[in-house]
């Protein structure tokens, strides 16, 4: 079986998502060692930190966690997404696809263009469009109308492919629709849920989502659409195990993307979600690395959110 994200052909089916596990050039050499093909960076942002949003604070439930931290704690400034993604080119090998992201909170053209440039700039063959921020809009027909302006523009300007990422505020058959005729021939999905937790968990309203196997069904309804419109869906969103990742292929998804399931345990659990075959006889000893951050030796630090727990 061979799998291929715009044309780029994979060695396999895993993506690791724009998440702590692509945060750093440490965490992405720790991507490749544990048999990710591709790995999709930390999102970045055209914007200039003003050090007023407050950091990232996890609290793990049943069914999975939540994960509450601000624009500033999340998303990379331009300057260190490129410095980011230079880096991670010089440092990993040339057989891992390496996706920057990118992320704005507007539909302006200049907000999303001006930062895939630069990414092009320096290579980038495909680039996600985080729209996770977009979810804050009122999701109107005036919406959709400027999405697929934006959408147009960005195909038009760029050599590169892009792929929009969704989350539940973008209406699927409506949103997927509007990508086909802007252009867009490849899209990720399915971003984290958010939601207004237990308010004794102490968790922030308007900055908190959740993670975990509520979110699959979601994961796949959005997939199935997606391909009855033709796209090539890089599909993930609360995969908790090897059958959610066979379910997601056999729906149709051309390559499989995941965060939290190794968030949750360590680099070395790659191995769990691909197929024998496909698995590195020799797997190096930094698989063994903190997913969330990289503190050593034990060590904690205040700002993953993971090593402090709550
Ligand atoms: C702490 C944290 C930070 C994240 N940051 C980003 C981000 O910067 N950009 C993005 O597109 N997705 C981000 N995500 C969402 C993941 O890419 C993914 O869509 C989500 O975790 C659902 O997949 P999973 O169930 O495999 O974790 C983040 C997830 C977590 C847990």
């Amino acid at each position: 079986m061979t799998y291929t994200l715009a044309n780029i052909r994979m060695k396999n089916y895993l993506t690791a998502s724009s998440s702590p596990l692509t945060e750093s050039i440490e965490r992405l050499r720790c991507c490749y060692e544990a048999g990710f093909s591709s790995a999709i960076l930390k999102s970045s942002a055209a914007y200039v930190k003003t050090g007023t949003g407050h950091g990232r604070k996890i609290v793990y439930v049943k069914d999975g966690y939540y994960a509450d931290a601000s624009f500033e704690r999340e998303i990379l400034t331009l300057e260190e997404g490129i410095e980011l993604y230079k880096e991670a080119v010089k440092n990993c090998p040339s057989d891992m696809l390496l996706i920057p992201s990118v992320s704005a909170s507007s539909l302006e053209t200049e907000k999303w263009l001006k930062p895939c440039s630069q990414f092009e700039l320096y290579g980038a063959p495909l680039i996600q469009l985080d729209f996770f921020y977009l979810g804050t809009l009122e999701h109107d027909e005036r919406f959709y109308k400027k999405l697929k302006i934006l959408l147009v523009k960005l195909v038009q300007g760029l050599d590169c492919t892009i792929m929009p990422k969704l989350n539940l505020n973008f209406e699927p058959e409506r949103t997927c629709k509007v990508l086909k005729e802007s252009g867009i021939k490849t899209v990720s999905l399915l971003d984290s849920m958010r939601e207004i937790p237990d308010s004794n968990l102490g968790l922030r309203e308007g900055t908190t989502s959740y993670f975990g196997a509520r979110q699959l069904p979601y994961t796949i309804k959005y997939l199935k659409i997606a391909k009855q419109y033709g796209l090539e869906v890089c599909a993930g969103g609360g995969v908790t195990s090897k059958n959610d990742v066979d379910l997601l292929l056999a729906t149709g998804a051309d390559m499989v993307q995941v965060a939290s399931y190794i968030l949750n345990r360590d680099f070395r659990a790659v191995e769990e979600l691909l197929d024998a075959k496909l698995c590195s006889d020799t797997r190096s000893d930094i698989t063994k690395h903190n997913p969330w951050c990289d503190c050593e030796n034990g060590k904690k630090c205040e700002k993953c959110g993971a090593c402090v727990p709550h």
